[in-house]
């Protein structure tokens, strides 16, 4: 098979890559561009195989999608700008990536017949109470400008199926974590800022649950839904790994053996959901999927991968982007209340 990946240079996408290119025969061709969460260091070496091919361009241009998909059995989506705090300050490039991006490619898919993938999130659905699950089949309840883009995108996959017969199927999967996270994100931004000695800031009260996963095992899901997968159908992914914030924070200083002092709390996130946690028996049972990597070695892994490739995340934190963060940290830092001493974590 001959692959379209979308937005493989990007933290899940690369995984996905990585693995296709190890554990098959496959040629994959991943049409990227380079925003600032690309990064091509992270798919350095797979063009030794022979079977991989990098086309920079934007989904949303069709052309480009024109050149990338050229001899492709199938279409991977994983390109989108995916931080909820940037969501809250620049909602109109989420619009344009996350909804008009996979318009083009679906309809270039449509065209010439090939199954199309939209790697989808359970932020679709909304928040959780302390009870209960999301099933595939809730509503799309979204709280922020991105989850609403991929809600979006859903939908509109849903009626590409209906109205032109377009061979798709989607996936929900929760919070992933692993090496080669963009140091926006919650654990690799904490991982670093610990390795560096600056503050963690924690959002709110530090007790919103997260439904956490390897990015490994998510990208064998996925795998697993292209080859498998019914179409029509949307599948959750989950390896049941609930932890709120503090919990999170407590396993990176343990480990780092780093004192929770680095702590700080900060302004919450506006519409900040509360908990996800997803019911994926639907991809176990009907399509035989296990999840592989447990949180604790998952988590020694991705702590090893930032203490042992600095270079990666020292040239990325010092950029551009840290412009960005420094500004928006030093606004939420205005807008908290002083430091609660004494904080443990709480479960
Ligand atoms: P990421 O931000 O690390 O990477 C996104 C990639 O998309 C980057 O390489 C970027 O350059 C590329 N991109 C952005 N706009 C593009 C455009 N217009 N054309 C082509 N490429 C473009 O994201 P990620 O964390 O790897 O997420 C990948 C997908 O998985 C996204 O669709 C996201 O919504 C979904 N998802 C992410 C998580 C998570 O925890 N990170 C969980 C569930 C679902
Ligand atoms: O659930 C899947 C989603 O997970 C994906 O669709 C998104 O693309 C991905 O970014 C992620 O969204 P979150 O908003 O859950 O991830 P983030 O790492 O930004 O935040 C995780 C939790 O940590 C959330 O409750 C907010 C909190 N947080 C985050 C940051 C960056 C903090 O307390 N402090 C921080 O500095």
């Amino acid at each position: 098979m001959k692959l379209l990946v979308t937005g493989g240079a990007g933290f899940i996408g690369a995984c996905f890559v990585r693995q296709t290119i190890a554990d098959t025969n496959d040629e994959v061709v991943v049409l990227d561009s380079l925003t600032y969460a690309g990064n091509l260091e992270n798919l350095a070496g797979l063009e030794e195989s022979g079977r991989f091919k990098f086309v920079r361009g934007s989904i949303c241009d069709p052309e480009a999608v024109e050149e990338a998909i050229e001899g492709c059995d199938a279409v991977l989506n994983f390109a989108a700008e995916t931080h909820v705090d940037r969501s809250i300050t620049d909602p109109g490039i989420f619009v344009e990536t996350n909804v008009q991006g996979p318009r083009v490619l679906m309809s270039a898919a449509q065209t010439r017949k090939l199954r199309y993938l939209q790697v989808s999130t359970d932020e679709v659905y909304g928040s959780l109470g302390p009870d209960g699950y999301f099933y595939e089949t809730t509503p799309l309840d979204p709280s922020s400008p991105y989850a609403a883009s991929k809600a979006s995108a859903d939908l509109l996959v849903g009626a590409y199926i209906t109205t032109f017969g377009l061979d798709a199927v989607i996936t929900r999967c929760g919070n992933n974590y692993g090496p080669y996270q963009f140091p926006e994100k919650l654990i690799p931004l904490f991982i670093t800022n610990a390795l560096e000695g600056r503050e963690l800031p924690l959002y709110g009260d530090g007790l919103n649950v997260r439904d956490w996963i390897h990015v490994e095992d998510h990208a064998r899901a996925i795998r697993t839904v292209l080859e498998k997968g019914e179409t029509g159908k949307a599948y959750n992914v989950s390896a049941g790994g609930e932890l709120n914030n503090r919990q999170i924070c407590e396993r990176i200083l343990e480990i780092l053996g780093k004192p929770w002092d680095l702590v700080r709390f900060v302004d919450d996130r506006p519409g900040h959901d509360r908990r996800y946690a997803l019911d994926a028996t639907l991809l176990r049972t009907e399509l035989g999927w296990e999840p592989q990597v447990r949180f604790d070695a998952g988590m020694q892994g991705t702590i090893d991968f930032y203490r042992d490739n600095t270079q990666w995340w020292e040239r990325i934190k010092s950029g551009e982007y840290m412009n960005y963060y420094d500004r928006m940290y030093a606004q939420r830092l205005a807008d908290s209340d002083p430091q609660p001493s004494g904080q443990g974590v709480h479960t």
